[in-house]
């Protein structure tokens, strides 16, 4: 029988209850001093009483000099730790996994005048970053391993490195970025050394069954195209050796897709996936009903991961297969500005149909 999206999904060291995945999603709740509030909490526990088997947690950051956002969550040092714990336990509580993604914004970064990137770069509005020290890469790796060591601590389910969007370590990975001509740049085993080192290194700190998981561009915005295929499959290779428990693949430009759009990288993911057929995968990618994630299925992709889809309806999976048929998302991306203009907000076309819904509510009150 072909898998459906309630099908449990064994990977290397863990059982995922179902075949989705929340994708890693910055919720712009947290509190400014880099701590998960009432609100993060509540809607970790939402998601998975409704039919989310995996939660990814939004981007965390492992270094103080690599903050996203002035509300983004912490754990670049032990005091971030315990946090973790009570997210990790309301959503094991659930039956579902919970693991907490980890990042560093490189030149991205906020509160820092000293921006890094993969080589020395002009940045907007003036400001440049210059390129990382060979040392300051070690010093970089050296603090997603901690990270992850602290997470595990707290009892979460394995982490997620953030190799996608042009976080830090995605710009090593993608030649549009990495002109290096150390043994960080080059070939693609050189741009994928410090992802290496960082999975090298979380195994041997936390050991071997402790899952990492990492989320990459499927694609570039370089010339050559056809490159980065094989750079792919010959990435995605290197993570079955190196035991990663499973590669949610993105792309460099889910936010420019025509609004219409669906399933924006499933081609080329499921060609990937035919080349690498042991490794676990998830795609990511407008996924807006459940006739897109039983597509992706189908497809012989393990997993289907979710972002705007359950901003807009935390419950969109058990609607879905309640039968409703489409997400009321519309890819219309305000959500990444939404949350800074009206505190609370995260979606306004939810927004719009929960007053729909309470005006419905007050009118039938008064007609009783
Ligand atoms: C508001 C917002 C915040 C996001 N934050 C993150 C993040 O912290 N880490 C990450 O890897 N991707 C992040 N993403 C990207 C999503 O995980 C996902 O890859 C993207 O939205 C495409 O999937 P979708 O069409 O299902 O939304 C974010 C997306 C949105 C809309």
């Amino acid at each position: 029988m072909s898998n459906r999206i309630e099908t449990p999904l064994d990977l290397l060291h863990i059982q995922l209850k179902n075949r989705v995945i929340r994708s890693a999603v910055h919720s712009f709740l947290p509190s400014k001093d880099g701590y998960m509030t009432d609100a993060e909490y509540a809607m970790y526990e939402q998601l998975a009483r409704n039919g989310v088997g995996t939660i990814i947690t939004g981007h965390c950051c492992v270094d103080e000099l690599g903050r996203a956002n002035p509300e983004q969550v912490n754990i670049y040092a032990d005091c971030f730790t315990e946090q973790f714990r009570r997210a990790a336990s309301t959503v094991q509580a659930e039956g579902a996994k919970f693991i907490p993604q980890i990042s560093h914004a490189g030149p991205r970064a906020i509160d820092n005048d000293d921006l890094v990137d993969v080589v020395a770069r002009p940045l907007k509005k003036e400001r440049e970053a210059r390129a990382l020290t060979v040392a300051e890469i070690i010093h970089i790796e050296q603090c997603f391993i901690d990270a992850a060591k602290r997470l595990q601590s707290a009892g979460v389910d394995g982490v997620q490195l953030h190799a996608a969007h042009s976080y830090l370590l995605s710009r090593f990975i993608d030649p549009t970025f990495n002109q290096r001509t150390d043994e960080y740049g080059g070939s693609v085993s050189n741009r994928f050394r410090i992802v290496e080192e960082i999975i090298g290194g979380i195994k041997k700190a936390c050991g071997d069954d402790f899952p990492v998981l990492i989320k990459i561009n499927i694609d570039t915005k370089h010339e050559d195209a056809a490159a980065y295929h094989e750079d792919m499959v010959w990435i995605l290779r290197r993570c079955q050796e190196l035991g990663v428990e499973l590669v949610e693949l993105s792309g460099v430009d889910f936010i420019n897709q025509p609004k219409t759009a669906t399933l924006y990288y499933l081609e080329e993911a499921a060609r990937l996936k035919a080349l690498v057929p042991e490794l676990p995968i998830s795609l990511v990618g407008g996924v807006r009903s459940l006739a897109d994630m039983e597509a992706i299925l189908a497809a012989g992709i393990d997993a289907v991961s979710l972002g705007r889809a359950l901003i807009a309806e935390p419950d969109f999976v058990t609607k879905s297969l309640a039968g409703a048929e489409k997400s009321i998302c519309v890819s219309c991306s305000r959500c990444f500005v939404l949350p800074n203009l009206h505190p609370g907000i995260r979606c306004v076309w939810a927004w719009k149909a929960e007053k729909a819904r309470q005006k419905v509510q007050k009118m039938q009150k008064s007609a009783e």
